[in-house]
């Protein structure tokens, strides 16, 4: 079906079409040039020293546990009301992810109480999810990291340019992740990319996302190389030049599309704030956010349920979706070590995510609300 109003809408205009042609005539489309300015870009842009661009999110996930020496036996506590990859990154290496609940209704982020009550000795890690590019708590989950000697990996999938206290998400823990899959800020079909200020974990991510090869093809292409050496186990997790050509224009858009953002966000705040039953998680948020997603709570008070909403407002022409099914829930994750998440069981039952993208006009926002106002009261 086609929507009057749809979820998430594609930034992409001719710009993207020549980057790519441009990158195709240049008859190198691996890992190559284009990746090491989308990259060198990327370190500008967020302030970081070190950015390797990869494959996709999930991959850089893995990597990043792969980096701090995650695996057999050790614990990493993490959000279960987040996208099933933060998950299994950790269940990948053979450690186990303990779930911890969020902090309320109004912040849908990683209660650091929680994460306290969860740490024990065989705890290694903290991954964070800043939910629709709202940072989590970063000084509590910090001061847990140093008190008890912990590695912070940030999946920031949902915040790229989002800041906490004039840091950007991705660069306050140890690695931060980016994923640039098709409905993210940043687009290009697949991609990811892992920062770091750790010179030393960077140059690993190098070598692991390449087999562990001492060079890469383009470097030998290029004939600065003939031979190699593999010094350790690595994978295939490289981007391609395509996808970093299209990578580097997303980046260079980016700014422009979150201050649209901003301005569709405080919008929908005031159509939506004076309706009985909707609860607009991060109302007035004062950090900058790329507003990745737009979600909603229907008040438990409300006759209606969530899913008899949603279907209202698929008849009248609005996409929505739900941000996410808790990943506890999932049957590969029933028998966790903690699965007692009561506010993220209860909020996962109320939550719309309403459409959000920076060309969504007043109008637009208008219909949405009216439509709503009708269906929750
Ligand atoms: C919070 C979160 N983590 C991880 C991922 C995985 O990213 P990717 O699809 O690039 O592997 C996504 C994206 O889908 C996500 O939203």
């Amino acid at each position: 079906m086609s929507y009057k109003i749809p979820l998430f809408n594609l930034n992409y205009d001719k710009t993207e079409e020549e980057a790519v042609l441009d990158v195709i005539k240049s008859k190198w489309i691996s890992t190559g040039p284009k990746c090491e300015e989308f990259e060198d870009l990327f370190c500008k842009e967020f302030n970081v020293k070190h950015a390797i661009s990869l494959a996709n999110c999930t991959v850089a996930l893995h990597l990043a546990m792969d980096l701090l020496n995650i695996g057999d036996g050790d614990e990493v506590i993490c959000p279960s009301l987040t996208f099933v990859a933060t998950a299994n990154s950790i269940k990948y290496t053979g450690a186990k992810p303990v779930f911890a609940d969020i902090i309320s209704e109004e912040n849908l982020t990683l209660d650091p109480v929680h994460v306290r009550k969860l740490i024990n000795k065989n705890t290694k890690a903290i991954v964070v999810m800043h939910y629709a590019g709202f940072a989590c708590d970063m000084d509590e989950i910090v001061a847990l990291a140093k008190e008890y000697n912990l590695k912070i990996i940030e999946d920031a999938c949902h915040g790229p340019l989002s800041e906490y206290n004039g840091q950007k998400l991705g660069t306050i823990g140890d690695v931060g992740c980016f994923s640039f899959f098709s409905n993210k800020n940043m687009s290009t079909g697949e991609g990811g990319m892992l920062i770091t200020n750790d010179s030393e974990l960077a140059k690993k991510a190098k070598l692991l996302r390449s087999h562990g090869m001492t060079t890469m093809s383009y470097n030998r292409a290029k004939g600065h190389s003939t031979a190699y050496d593999v010094v350790a186990l690595g994978y295939n997790y490289r981007m391609d030049d395509i996808r970093a050509s299209l990578g580097i224009v997303q980046l260079q858009k980016l700014k422009k599309d979150l201050n649209k953002r901003k301005e569709v966000r405080k919008y929908y705040e005031n159509s939506l704030k004076s309706i009985n039953n909707i609860i607009i998680p991060f109302y007035d948020n004062p950090n900058f956010s790329s507003n990745y997603i737009f979600p909603i709570l229907i008040s438990e008070a409300s006759s209606r349920t969530r899913d008899e909403i949603r279907n209202l407002l698929h008849e009248s022409g609005i996409q929505t979706s739900i941000h996410y099914p808790p990943v506890h829930l999932f049957e590969i994750y029933y028998d966790s070590l903690n699965n007692d998440l009561k506010k993220t069981e209860s909020v996962y039952n109320r939550l719309i995510t309403l459409p959000m993208f920076g060309e969504l006009t007043n109008r637009d926002i208008d219909y949405i609300s009216e439509k709503l106002e009708g269906y929750v009261s």
